[in-house]
């Protein structure tokens, strides 16, 4: 069954063709949709006939957001670690241990039900695909578990069993980073297509860089692709350890040395960054500006979770990133699609071009300035074009 969408006010692309760093935009256009895929794009006055016809009236389409980088399979609730947070006491990853006893609590039915949920609030926010890490389970059962289970939602799932240690572990860091790379990793591994690692040696919970050269090293060799969270609370040796093992992304990137700069801009590795985290973490924004001005490739994403934001609205993200990270609009909305799209190694999603899938995305607005413009205002929805794939 294919579908044509017309009356498209302002269709943003991202397709490169006018422009490889632009949005490529298109006025007065349509769009085809054929078995999931995009089949036809082009002026509305030239649309092909299809079976099935919507009519967006003037709105603005751009393609899905890809949200790449969130903490979806958690149980319990951290609101009051944010309301101590914004009274002055600092985030040092300490708090992800409570929702570790919640998420192992929990039964299948009650992790399936809440990613769900979540899930669902990301597509009513204009979110098509969503990255979903493992991270509050921290035993083999529960890890290969929350895997299990993000899988039913999303092919982009990451093991992130090097979240924090444990508590039962304080005292035996070796024996935890030996559990993750050894058992735990074997049992995870089917059910992942990324590793993930919290490197951060200001944090007494996260892993230092020679721990996490160790988990992503294990991770590799065991077939998963690297992805790594770094600099997040102080200057680290997250982005040099990402770029020295070709990492497609290095998430956070809130303190950068100038050598991080330089080492990125001749990287293969992306910068995502996550301005919620630093809203809700009452932290300094990175600027994004200086990351782009030195030919940085860069991914916005939400990093939803329980405790550093548990905010899946892209649209947010977007806003915070022109206001507080100096991007335009433009720059914004493109890494919050093809950037991050890019930051998962998918070049069929993040853009709307012949042959990609058909993840589009309906303003209730005439262009994807208002994203911005129109802060909190809920303008965003992923458009239903028959079964997404
Ligand atoms: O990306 N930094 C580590 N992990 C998450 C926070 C997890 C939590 O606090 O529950 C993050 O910010
Ligand atoms: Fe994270």
């Amino acid at each position: 069954m294919s579908t044509l969408v017309t009356g498209i006010g302002e269709l943003v692309t991202n397709s490169g063709e006018v422009s490889a760093d632009g949005l490529d935009i298109l006025t007065d256009a349509a769009v085809v949709v054929d078995e999931g895929l995009v089949a036809w794009v082009g002026s509305a006055s030239a649309a092909p006939a299809a079976d099935n016809l919507i009519d967006v009236a003037g709105r603005a389409i751009i393609p899905s957001f890809v949200d790449s980088h969130a903490h979806l399979v958690f149980a319990g609730d951290r609101a009051a670690e944010f309301a101590a947070r914004m009274a002055g006491t600092p985030y040092d990853g300490g708090g992800i241990a409570s929702s570790v006893r919640a998420t192992r609590a929990a039964s299948d039915g009650e992790l399936r039900a809440l990613l769900a949920t979540r899930v669902a609030e990301m597509r009513a926010q204009g979110t098509g695909t969503v990255e979903i890490k493992s991270g509050y389970g921290l035993t083999v059962e529960d890890e290969a578990r929350a895997l299990r289970i993000a899988g039913e939602f999303t092919s982009e799932t990451t093991f992130l069993g090097a979240h924090v240690v444990p508590a039962e572990y304080a005292d035996r860091r070796d024996e935890y980073i030996a559990l993750v790379t050894g058992p735990m990793l074997v049992a995870c591994a089917p059910h992942a297509k990324w590793i993930d690692v919290f490197c951060e040696p200001r944090s007494p919970h996260a892993f230092t860089g020679d721990e996490a050269r160790a988990v992503l090293t294990a991770g590799r060799n065991a077939g998963l692709a690297l992805r790594v969270h770094g600099n997040q609370l102080g200057p680290g040796p997250g982005v040099q350890l990402a770029v020295e093992l070709s990492a497609a992304s290095i998430d956070h990137c809130t303190y950068l040395s100038d050598a991080d700069v330089d080492a990125l801009a001749g990287s293969g590795t992306v910068a995502t960054l996550l301005p919620g985290v630093e809203f809700s973490t009452r932290s300094p924004y990175p600027d994004g500006r200086r990351l782009l001005d030195a030919g940085v490739r860069i991914a916005l994403a939400t990093d939803c979770n329980p405790g550093t934001c548990y905010s899946s609205s892209m649209p947010l993200v977007i806003a915070l990133a022109v206001r507080e990270m100096h991007l335009t609009p433009a720059e914004a909305l493109r890494a919050a699609t093809v950037g991050a799209a890019e930051s998962l190694q998918c070049k069929d999603i993040g853009r709307i071009a012949v042959g990609k899938r058909a993840h589009l995305t309906v303003l209730d607005a005439p262009s994807h300035l208002h994203l911005t413009y129109r802060v909190g205002v809920p303008l965003a929805r992923v458009l239903d074009v028959g079964e997404m794939t």
